[in-house]
């Protein structure tokens, strides 16, 4: 276990200090029913009304719940060497564990740093500048089937998209990706991660409950993929030709010569396939949504797309004209967080956070929902004006006030991949087509591991009439 030696923290105060306020909630249970029945308003509420570190007692324990920019840094960042994220006992009896194994986003310590060095190159800048053409064209492939006025679900056409692009650039496989039965699979795994918000006792994922044998089968299936492409690239002739991330992950070896085993390449896989397009398909997602219900922003975006692109595809060298469309994205993100909540922090020694008590063990909530929506740094926080982010805001503010990607060392490492590829694919369709949602449905975010839209996005393709005749400098590589 790890001393804390940071000065922000005596050894004194830990055991003196007191600690943070907090609902009451019921005993025993203490508030788990209530976070459980609207974990977005319950986590909003609590910061709001007890303060910038707050204590929830739920079953079995309590989290601390960090609101403040300065905390999260304290956190994230400046300590985070005595903040790991939950460790592999905790994990194992959990569906995540299940899901990812201890992949890149479960893993901590020098494994973590072996696998995130060896997974880094794949997401260097060139590298990444070399995914923007297959981007484009499995997006222009997908406008192909388009028409005006067709009814669609735009969040399973996301889903399809960005899937496509992350088996093709880091996997190296497109056709053989069934997206019907990943985004199927995906859909049972977050459902039950949604409703375990709100058990009063998580049961452990090898308890044969329906709801664990659903997300069994759901794993399996996606296990099913991924064993697949691993299987392809191994009988591949030309696989050492190949330089994507699956060829680094099967190339590397350990000191004493192993390679990875056939275990571990799984967990990296699934990891990096799954947190490597969902999240990307959200934020789309929800901009659109966005984008539908403020139409000068929507007018404003196209006459950006119609001065730089004037009718042809986006290419990489648009992307610094392309400055409101990266400003529609980011508002979005703020506003809907893909990533809602991080994964939890535990504290690893008697310590304080903010002033307040925090106990060995505590858990460490973190949630860019509460802090992006506080107003103290978004002025009118639930209304969607890309326009606020112009003039510098983002230097005046607190580093931690914005983070849909995270930061410290657990950064997203897709983070350059992810923004590159929603401003492509946001511009390519916004230049041709308005989404306009179906009248008279609610569109309800849903906090699973990822906030989702919860049946999806039913929209009307409208082509736009101003749209300038059509380009592809891309068709051809999207075949
Ligand atoms: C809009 C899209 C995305 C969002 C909002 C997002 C958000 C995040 C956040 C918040 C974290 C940190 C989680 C934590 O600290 O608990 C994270 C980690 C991670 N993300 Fe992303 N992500 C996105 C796209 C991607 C893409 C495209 C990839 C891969 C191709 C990816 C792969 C990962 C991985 C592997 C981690 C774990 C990193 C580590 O702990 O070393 N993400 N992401």
């Amino acid at each position: 276990m790890q001393t804390d030696i940071s000065p922000r923290s005596h050894p004194i105060d830990a055991v003196q200090a007191p600690l943070p306020p907090g609902p009451r909630g019921l005993p025993l249970l203490g508030s788990v029913l209530d976070f459980g029945r609207d974990p977005l308003g319950f986590l909003s509420t609590t910061a709001r009304t007890y303060g910038d570190v707050a204590r929830v007692a739920v079953t079995g324990g309590a989290f601390h719940l960090l609101a403040h920019p300065e905390q999260i840094e304290d956190v994230l960042v400046s300590r985070n060497r005595n903040f790991p994220k939950e460790n592999i006992e905790l994990l194992r009896n959990s569906t995540d564990y299940l899901l990812f194994g201890l992949g890149l986003l479960t893993s901590n310590g020098a494994f973590w740093l072996r696998q995130r060095r060896l997974a880094q190159p794949a997401f260097h800048r060139q590298r990444i500048a070399g995914y923007s053409r297959a981007m484009v064209a499995h997006t222009e492939r997908m406008l192909n089937g388009w028409q005006d006025g067709q009814r669609i679900d735009a969040h399973s056409a996301m889903m399809d998209l960005t899937l496509h692009i992350v088996a093709e650039t880091l996997f190296g496989a497109s056709e053989s990706v069934d997206a019907h039965e990943v985004g199927a699979a995906l859909g049972v795994v977050m459902d039950v991660s949604a409703a375990e918000l709100g058990q009063p006792i998580q049961i452990p994922v090898n308890i044969p409950t329906p709801s664990n044998l659903r997300f069994k089968r759901a794993v399996a299936r996606l296990d099913n993929v991924i064993a697949r492409l691993i299987a392809e690239r191994r009988a591949a002739s030309d696989t050492a030709e190949r330089a994507d991330l699956l060829a680094m992950l099967m190339a590397a070896r350990d000191e004493d010569g192993s390679a990875m085993s056939d275990k571990q390449l799984r967990d990296e896989a699934v990891t990096l396939f799954l947190a490597g397009h969902e999240t990307t398909a959200l934020a789309l997602s929800w901009t659109f949504l966005l984008l539908s219900r403020n139409p000068q922003a929507r007018e404003r975006l196209e006459q950006e797309l119609d001065r730089v692109l004037a009718g042809r595809t986006p290419m990489l060298e648009d992307l610094p004209q392309l400055s409101y469309t990266g400003l529609v994205l980011k508002e979005s993100m703020r506003i809907y967080p893909p990533a809602w909540i991080l994964s939890p922090r535990v504290s690893a020694a008697d310590t304080t956070i903010g002033g307040y008590r925090t106990p060995a063990g505590t858990q460490l909530v973190i949630s860019p929902w509460v802090t992006q929506r506080d107003p103290r740094w978004f002025a009118e926080p639930e209304r969607f004006i890309p326009e606020r982010w112009e003039d510098g805001l983002e230097q005046r503010l607190p580093r931690f006030a914005y983070f849909p990607f995270g930061g410290g060392p657990r950064q997203c490492i897709g983070q350059s991949f992810a923004l590159m590829e929603a401003t492509l694919i946001l511009a390519t369709i916004a230049a041709r087509y308005r989404l306009e949602p179906l009248p008279g449905r609610t569109i309800t975010p849903q906090p699973a591991i990822t906030l989702r839209p919860v049946e999806g996005l039913h929209v009307t393709l409208q082509k736009r009439p101003e749209a300038q005749p059509y380009s592809s400098i891309h068709q051809a590589t999207a075949s």
